[in-house]
């Protein structure tokens, strides 16, 4: 059986992490991993291959940023002959950014079958791009591998057959269960005068923002970094700044913000960071009382964590982390985002569980499920690269 995988994003590398181990195991999965270079940065890219141990691709599109439609046509092009060469019997694609919509495509039109992994999710926000890789990728995807049960729902009501749906878990909180101990082991704490006394880390929180909604306007970034601004009285912030944010930063004249020399010394305050890397993240997160974000991945992570998590944006695709986790909505409303976090400061947030199946064994059932259905797929449907 001859598997590529394609990535391209940061918030890929976690999740392909653990299915590059799991088919090592197996002699007659051979794998390819091309990287469609939608982010390029050392920082988002290359750290992450390094602390997730991925080996290096084996094939990189070098696409670089770009319009949407623009990345995702440079993304179809340069992918369409490495299929075509190469001639997989199957395209694993992980996640929403256009890096998994761009290559699913390509393989479809191919008639290569399609696993999609975290299959499902759905924000009905149509003002997300994600959202529509998402409904995009599941459309075309042979194989769509559900982290919670609302995404099956989901699929099932867009009339997806049910023989294709499985709630396998989490491939990312497989990696985090993986590497959490070793993320402990960080010394980004230390860095950044966050280790307290008595060997305990200082209380703080942890801001991540970079959704367009929030950051591509400079009222509504103006607002959200107004009130963390507020709650960083009470605690030091850590605001690891995307590059993304910090080019919207600098352009509507944000970054006297970014000055963290004085919140360091004082105890309080926004401390800005370049991005960090996936265990220095990790352990960023693990130790923090508080986190802030608009990222997806985030609510999941803190909710496997125990962390509480406020999640500024009016929906999440990710419900689960709403009803079992630490996660809670809190819009783009600043004197919520204020009066939350001081809440949760308090010690008030829902202490949550973790969700069904988020144990670190998806990728071991993605990988079984794909071997145990693959004859019988693979005559359905074999590829023709005329
Ligand atoms: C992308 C994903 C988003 C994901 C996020 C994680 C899409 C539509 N969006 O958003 O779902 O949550 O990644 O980070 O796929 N840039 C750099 N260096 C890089 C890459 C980007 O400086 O290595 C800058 C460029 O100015 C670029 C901007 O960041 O224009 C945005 O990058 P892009 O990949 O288009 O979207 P993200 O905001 O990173």
């Amino acid at each position: 059986m001859k598997v590529i995988s394609v990535v391209g994003a940061r918030p890929n590398f976690m999740k392909i992490a653990p299915l590059i181990q799991e088919m090592r195991q197996f002699s007659d999965i051979e794998h390819l991993l091309v990287h469609s270079g939608q982010h390029y940065d050392d920082r988002l890219s290359a750290s992450f291959f390094g602390d997730l141990g991925l080996p290096k691709p084996d094939i990189q599109l070098q696409v670089g940023s770009g319009t949407h439609a623009w990345q995702t046509a440079e993304i179809m092009k340069r992918l369409e002959p490495v299929l075509i060469e190469n001639k997989p019997d199957l395209l694993i694609v992980v996640g929403d950014v256009n890096s998994t919509m761009a290559a699913s495509i390509t393989a479809a039109k191919l008639l290569v079958p399609i696993a999609h992994i975290e299959a499902g999710l759905r924000s009905f926000d149509p003002t997300m791009p994600e959202e529509i890789n998402r409904k995009v990728t599941d459309v075309l995807a042979d194989f769509l591998f559900a982290t919670e049960e609302s995404a099956v729902q989901n699929l099932l009501k867009e009339g997806i057959p049910s023989d294709r749906i499985f709630l396998v878990g989490n491939v990312m909180i497989d990696s985090l269960l993986r590497y959490r101990s070793m993320a402990r082991q960080s010394g980004v704490l230390a860095d950044l005068g966050l280790w307290g006394e008595h060997g305990k880390p200082k209380p703080y929180g942890v801001l991540t923002l970079h959704r367009p909604s929030n950051v591509d306007d400079p009222s509504a970034l103006g607002l959200i970094l107004e009130a963390v601004s507020e709650v960083a009285m009470k605690v030091p912030i850590v605001f690891p700044v995307h590059p993304r944010t910090h080019e919207r930063m600098k352009s509507f004249g944000y970054t006297h913000l970014l000055d963290s020399s004085r919140a360091k010394s004082a105890d309080s305050g926004l401390i800005s960071t370049n991005p960090l890397g996936y265990l220095d993240f990790l352990c960023l997160m693990d130790h923090a009382r508080l986190v802030l974000t608009d990222s997806g991945g985030i609510q999941e992570e803190t909710t496997v964590l125990g962390v509480p998590c406020l999640t500024l944006r009016e929906n999440t695709e990710r419900p689960v982390t709403l009803h079992e986790g630490t996660n809670q909505l809190i819009g783009l409303n600043p004197e919520k985002l204020v009066q939350a976090s001081l809440k949760v400061l308090e010690g008030d947030f829902p202490k949550g569980r973790r969700p069904r199946l988020w144990d670190g064994h998806a990728a071991q059932r993605i990988v079984k499920i794909l071997l145990d259905s693959w004859p019988a797929r693979a005559t359905k449907r074999s590829p023709s690269m005329a």
